[in-house]
C-alpha cells in the first residue's frame, strides 16, 4: 500500500520503539500506554495541502476533543453517516462522498498530508458532506461518537503490521470491533477491506467471534460497488496479489 508502517526507522526493540508498549524493568512507576495503530510520521505537507489546511480546515475539520459531537449539526443536515479510519490521502473518501451526496461521512486520519490532500479534494470537487478529524480514531469512536448512532464504518487497508511482533498494533481486535459495534444502528454495515491475506484471516475471525456482528456473506464478501478499485490495489491485482472485503451488519 501506500507505505510499509512496519518502518518505524528504528533497530527492532530499540527502547521507544513504538511496537513495544512493556515499559523498560525498571523500579520506574508503570504508566500504561496504549498501543497505537500508527506511527506518528513526519511527512511533507505540499503548498496546495498546505492551502487547503488553511482555507478548509476551519470548515472541514471537526477539533478533536473527549466529549459526544451533535453531528447533525456540524452537517446542518439529518442524514446516514458513515465514519471512516485511515483515509490516507483520501481519494476513496471523496470519490464515494461525491457518488452518495444523501448520506455524510467522517473521515478519521492521523497523518497532516492526508488531511490537507482531501481538503483539497473537498475544495476541488465541492464536497460539502465530509467532516475531517485529525486525530486517533481509537479515541475519536470512544469519546466523540455516540452509542447506536452510525450508518457505517469503513475500514480501507488498515496498516497490516507484517511482523507477527506488531500483530498487537492491529486495529481489528476484539476490543476495538466491540466498541465499533457498539456506536453501530442495528444494521447498520462495517466494511473492512486489505490486500494482506494474514489480516484478512483475522478481519474474519475477530468480527465473525463479535457477538453483536452479523457476516453478510459466507466468509469474504464481493467488493461493494462503492468502494472504488484504488491504483495501489489495481497494481496489486496486476501483481496477482488478493483484496478481501468483509462486510458485517450491527445486529
Ligand atoms: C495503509 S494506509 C491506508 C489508507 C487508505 N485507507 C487507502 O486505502 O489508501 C492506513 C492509514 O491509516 C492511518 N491510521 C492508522 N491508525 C490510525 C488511527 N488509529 N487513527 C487514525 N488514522 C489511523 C494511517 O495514518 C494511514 O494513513
Amino acid at each position: 500500500m501506500i507505505h510499509d508502517p512496519n518502518d518505524t526507522g528504528l533497530p527492532p526493540d530499540a527502547p521507544g520503539d513504538a511496537g513495544d508498549a512493556t515499559p523498560p524493568s525498571t523500579d520506574a512507576p508503570r504508566f500504561p500506554r496504549r498501543i497505537r495503530s500508527f506511527v506518528t510520521r513526519a511527512g511533507r505537507v505540499s503548498t496546495g495541502q498546505r492551502r487547503a489546511l488553511d482555507e478548509l480546515g476551519p470548515r472541514f475539520v471537526v477539533p478533536y476533543s473527549p466529549n459526544p459531537v451533535n453531528w447533525e449539526t456540524v452537517f446542518g443536515r439529518q442524514a446516514p453517516r458513515v465514519l471512516e479510519i485511515g483515509f490516507g490521502m483520501g481519494a476513496t473518501t471523496a470519490e464515494i462522498a461525491a457518488a452518495r451526496p444523501g448520506d455524510d461521512f467522517i473521515g478519521v486520519e492521523v497523518h497532516e498530508p492526508g488531511v490537507g490532500a482531501l481538503l483539497k479534494l473537498i475544495g476541488d470537487q465541492g464536497l460539502t458532506n465530509i467532516r475531517i478529524i485529525q486525530h486517533d480514531a481509537v479515541e475519536v469512536i470512544e469519546q466523540m461518537i455516540e452509542a447506536g448512532s452510525l450508518d457505517g464504518v469503513h475500514i480501507f487497508f488498515p496498516d497490516p503490521w507484517h511482523k507477527a511482533r506488531h500483530h498487537k498494533r492491529r486495529l481489528i481486535q476484539p476490543p476495538f470491533v466491540a466498541l465499533l459495534a457498539s456506536r453501530l444502528k442495528p444494521g447498520a454495515y462495517l466494511h473492512c477491506a486489505t490486500d494482506w491475506q494474514n489480516y484478512a484471516e483475522q478481519m474474519l475471525e475477530v468480527l465473525g467471534a463479535d457477538p453483536s456482528l452479523e457476516n453478510t456473506a459466507q466468509d469474504y464478501a464481493p467488493r461493494p460497488d462503492y468502494r472504488p478499485v484504488t491504483k495501489f490495489e489495481r497494481r496489486g491485482l496486476r501483481l496477482g496479489h488478493g483484496v478481501w472485503d468483509l462486510v458485517f451488519k450491527r445486529r
